[in-house]
Formats: C-alpha cells, structure tokens, sequence
C-alpha cells in the first residue's frame, strides 16, 4: 500500500515538513508498513529559490492539481493566514483528510471545517497550530479527555515570552528590536504584541478544553504588552510575582471566563518557570488535578514540522486501518460567556502622582468610593515633584476597577495611571480579606 501526500505551502514550515519527513520517511513507512509518498507541492511562486532539493515534476503553482487528484489521500496545508479556507474546504470536499497549522483559520472558521470534515467522514487534524513542538492539542483532546477541565492557563506566544524577559530590565522598544534580531518577531509585530496570536491560540485550546464551540470571537479582552515597562516588573519581582502574557479560560458555573491579558502570577506558580521564547500549558482538572506541559518550542520549522508530522503519521494510521479519528465537532455545545464585568481579580496599580500633602488620600478615596481596598503599598522616596507609587489591591470585580481607572485619568492629583494589571494571587484562599 502506498499512501499519497500533498502539501500546500514551501514557506517556513512546509520546508521543515518536507525535510524531517524525507529524513525520517523510512522509519515511518517501516512503522507504518505502507509506502509514504510527497506527491506535489503547490506554491505561490514557482520560481523562487528553496531551501530543499524538490524532484522534478513536483512543485507547481496550481492547488487544484492536488485537491483534483484521485489519488492523493491526505493533504498537508502550510498557506496560513486564513488563506488556505477555500483550498481546505474543497480538500474536504472531495474526502481527503486534512492536516493544518493555521491557527487563524480553526479560531475563527473551525466550526465550518469541522462540519466539513465531519460530513466527509475525513479528519481534519490541526496539532501545530498551537504549541510549535509541544504536543498540547493532544494532551486536551485525547489525554484529559476523561476529566472536567475547570481551568485553563497558557503562555502560548514565544515572541512576547522572549520580550517580557527583556523589557523587565530594558524597554518596549530594545526588547522588540532584541526580538526581530534574534529572529523572534516580524517587523511587524502587531500580532504577537497586541495579544491576538495568543488569543487565536486560546479560542483553539478552550474548544478542546470545554468541548465548546469557541471562537476568537468570544475572547475578551485581548490585551497584549506594549504598555508595560520596566518599572511594573520591579515592583511584581518584589512582591514574589512574574508578569506574563496570559491566555485564561475558566468554566464559571458553565460560563466561560476567556480573556488574553498581562498578568502577575506568582513566582512559584508552574507558568512562571517557562521563560525565553518558549510556550507552555497548565490546567486545573477535577480528577487530575494541576497538570503543566511544556517548556517546549512554540514555533520553528523543525518543532512545528515534528507535530505536522505526528498529525500526519495518525492519519496514515487510521487510512490503513479504514477509520476516521477526527475530532466530534457535533458533539460541542454553543458558548455561553461570563459576563467580563462580573469578573473578579486583584490589580496591580501604578500610578505617578503630584508629590505633595492629600495625593494619597486621593487615590484611597477613589479606591474606596468603588469598594476597593489596598492589600499592599510601595512609594520609592523621592523630592521630585511627582512621585511613583504602586499598590496591588483586594480582590474587585472589573467594571469596579474600570470606573476607578476613569477617575484617576481626572484627578489633578494622578499625573499618569498606567494600564491596571490583573493578579492571579498566592493564595487564592482567603480572598474576602480587606472587603
Ligand atoms: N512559522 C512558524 O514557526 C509556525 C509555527 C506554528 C504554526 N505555523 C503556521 O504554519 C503555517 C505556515 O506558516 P509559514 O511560517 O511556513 O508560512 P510562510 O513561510 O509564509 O509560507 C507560506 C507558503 O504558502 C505558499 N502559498 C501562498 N499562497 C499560496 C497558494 N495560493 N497556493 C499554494 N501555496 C501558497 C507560499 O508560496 P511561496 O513560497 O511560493 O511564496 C509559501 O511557500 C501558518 O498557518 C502558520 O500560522 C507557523
């Protein structure tokens, strides 16, 4: 038996995908007792210089070849950026299974493809869109299948994992111009800094975790990390906290709480150990427990072809054996989302004040007129006219925090307030104290 493959894309990660499969094709075919064939590639430009040697009769610039070939079985799409949906929906029409890493593309169109595959009775695997190398679509949809996930935590973006470490100690600006030199960012890094790669990412992990039908859409706030600076991480480290870029997911008696946003977590909390650009995943389950994966690499033409490649060989596997194991889209219920308002957290503050008699008072009394309590204070000393100062408060529901972040930006007294950073605290226990 010979199992034939196409791949759409020769870019970043079709490159590693062609290389790691051609390396390694004979164990996989001695594994899988069948013959395992790359039988064209379509890309954008057939004239463009490629980092692997491809065979002659290959390469071409018309998709169609493949998705209208009898004999291809499997297709392998590396497009990204959402533009491969007409090509995916027609691979599944046609009953072809299908392989993706476009994380955009299962955050905000998942349902339709799912269907499709569904309808088909093909699979529709989508292991590399989140995680690069770290097996993590597998670990919800397979491994913790059995349990009821209660909560959900990720460090799911490398670029901003490398640059926090970075602006902690530097700025915004040196941190972005390390990332793009070191290879972590693209020129332009809208993606990665403004919190949406992340919140793609979440929509993905949430749908497996809730067994949900979660889309971008029901993300809220995205928030990413160009205001922070390195101030904050001075004041969290001495505190005992981190700051990271957080993707949230929490079932809040059957509502889910789904928000991507800087947060201060504990030193000793599992996520605070994933440092430079690498991803990693904690849960909260009711049978299991806390369970982490990861550190690993979150993106890279070798790491992320590694799990194009797992997809791809369970593919192969259920073709020999005549059976489809793909994901039950049918089978999610519709989301019902926890109102954001209602949400309630600590918050880091920090503020820079006029350095004079009653400027504290004003904060306390802002605080105090929406029922929110100081838990801790710092004020470095200083005769300057103004004064930084930052306090972490007791827990206050969102929309508490919202309006008190609206009087600050009208008192004469706060000179600036920068953006309130959410808390995930030591002790999650005790949180009525300081009501
Ligand atoms: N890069 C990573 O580290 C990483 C990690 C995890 C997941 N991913 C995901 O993997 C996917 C691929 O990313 P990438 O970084 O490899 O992208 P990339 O380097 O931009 O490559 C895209 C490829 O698609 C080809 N292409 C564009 N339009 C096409 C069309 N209409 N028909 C056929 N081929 C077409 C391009 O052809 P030409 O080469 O001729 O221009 C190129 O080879 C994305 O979904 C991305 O989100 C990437």
């Amino acid at each position: 038996m010979e199992i034939k493959i196409g791949m759409l894309g020769l870019g970043t990660v079709g490159t590693g995908v062609y290389q790691l499969f051609q390396e390694k094709r004979k164990i996989y075919q001695r594994e899988l007792g069948c013959g395992l064939t790359i039988a064209k590639i379509a890309v954008a430009h057939l004239d463009k210089e490629r980092k692997v040697q491809i065979p002659e009769g290959i390469l071409t610039d018309n998709a169609q070849e493949i998705i209208e070939d009898p004999g291809i079985q499997v297709v392998i799409e590396l497009i990204g950026g959402g533009k491969g949906l007409e090509h995916d929906l027609a691979i599944l029409k046609t009953r072809k299974h299908l392989i993706t890493a476009d994380k955009l593309l299962i955050a905000t169109r998942g349902d339709e493809l799912f269907q499709a595959a569904a309808k088909n009775n093909v699979n529709l695997m989508f292991g590399a869109s989140v995680g690069g190398s770290i097996p993590v679509v597998r670990w919800l949809r397979d491994g913790l299948r059995a349990d009821k996930i209660k909560r959900l935590m990720a460090i799911a973006n490398g670029t901003t994992n490398f640059m926090l470490a970075a602006i902690a100690i530097l700025s915004y600006d040196t941190a972005l111009s390390l990332a793009i030199s070191e290879g972590y960012a693209e020129p332009d890094p809208t993606f990665d800094v403004e919190g949406l790669d992340t919140a793609y990412k979440l929509a993905i992990l949430a749908r497996l975790a809730f067994r949900q039908r979660v889309t971008f859409e029901h993300i809220y706030p995205v928030e990413g990390i160009t205001a922070l600076e390195p101030a904050d991480f001075t004041y969290a480290n001495r505190w005992g906290y981190v700051i990271k870029l957080i993707a949230w997911a929490e079932d809040r008696d059957g509502k889910l709480d789904l928000r991507v946003h800087p947060m201060l977590i504990p030193e000793e909390h599992p996520l605070a150990q994933i440092v430079g650009a690498n991803n990693g995943f904690y849960v909260e389950g009711e049978a299991i427990g806390e369970q982490t994966l990861g550190p690993g690499k979150g993106a890279g033409p070798q790491p992320t072809a590694s799990t194009v490649i797992a997809d791809l060989l369970q593919v192969c596997q259920d073709i020999k054996n005549g059976q489809v194991s793909a994901y039950q889209i049918n089978a999610l219920e519709k989301v019902e989302t926890y109102p954001v308002t209602k949400i309630v957290s600590r918050y880091f503050l920090r503020l820079t004040l006029a350095n004079e008699a009653g400027a504290l008072e004003e904060v306390a009394n802002i605080l105090k007129d929406f029922g929110i309590s100081i838990s801790a204070f710092d004020q470095p000393e200083t005769t300057n006219p103004e004064a930084e100062v930052a306090l972490i408060t007791w827990p206050t529901e969102d929309l508490n925090m919202s309006k008190a972040s609206a009087r600050f930006q009208e008192s004469p007294m706060v000179k600036k307030a920068y953006p309130s950073i959410r808390i995930l605290p030591k002790e999650e226990k005790g949180e009525e104290h300081g009501k």
